[in-house]
């Protein structure tokens, strides 16, 4: 058993996917890449462990999931949040279920903003964040449901509330980060830390990002977990 989550890094999209580990050799991963199903099947089978389940945090603008594959390939049950329109997946995640595997249990918490239906998942003090909280900032809000306030609640009321040594594992990070904890972003977080509401939602209002290159690729197949056709 590792009590760290495996971090396996995308750097076309700057994507983290996570492996998680249990004693008796079950695995989850969460936000895994399509182009990388190979090398997190090896990783997996480099450390003997069975995956049991594939987690998304929400459908991804920016790359491709490889749940469906890795069901395919590995038996796991495809998780996603029921808010993200994921119809294929075997689970579909509410607010505070927990997904068990061995002895270990992960937590769904809904954390709305970036998307309408994003989550983030919490085991043993590690938070795998998606694109709600990143290090030193936070995914943007524009599209899909997206919303600042949501965000900003989620963020201040969900996750700012739990304990500071929580350890923020991001979804993303385009600056080699790696890994945060609650305390750190609470204090210093450049978008969120020591900000009210209405300014958070003014800053995201005027960062007029462009539209993700590959979003109307990506979303719909993320709606199909990553499969050509509907599984
Ligand atoms: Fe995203």
């Amino acid at each position: 058993m590792h009590i760290n989550p495996i971090q396996l890094f995308d750097a076309e999209s700057s994507t983290y996917t996570y492996i998680l580990a249990a004693a008796n050799g079950e695995a989850a991963i969460i936000d895994p890449v399509d182009r990388h199903c190979e090398r997190d099947l090896a990783h997996l089978r480099r450390l003997g462990l069975r995956l049991a389940y594939a987690l998304e945090t929400h459908a991804h603008a920016d790359h491709v999931t490889s749940s469906g594959r890795l069901r395919e390939l590995t038996g796991a049950l495809a998780c996603a949040p029921s808010g993200c329109g994921i119809a294929p997946a075997d689970r579909q995640l509410e607010d505070g279920e927990l997904v068990r595997f061995g002895d270990e249990q992960i937590t769904v918490l809904h954390t709305p903003g970036h998307t309408a239906g994003s989550v983030s998942f919490l085991w043993r003090g590690n938070l795998f964040t998606g694109d709600t909280l990143l290090i030193d900032g936070c995914g943007r809000t524009d599209f899909q449901g997206g919303s600042a306030g949501a965000l900003y609640d989620s963020v201040h009321a969900r996750l700012f509330t739990l304990p500071d040594a929580t350890r923020v594992w991001p979804g993303h990070d385009y600056r080699g980060q790696s890994v945060s904890t609650i305390g750190w972003e609470k204090r210093h977080n450049a978008r969120l830390a020591g900000r009210g509401r209405e300014d958070f939602i003014a800053l995201m209002a005027a960062l007029d990002l462009p539209q993700p290159k590959l979003i109307d690729v990506a979303v719909p197949a993320n709606r199909r977990l990553g499969l050509a056709h509907a599984a």
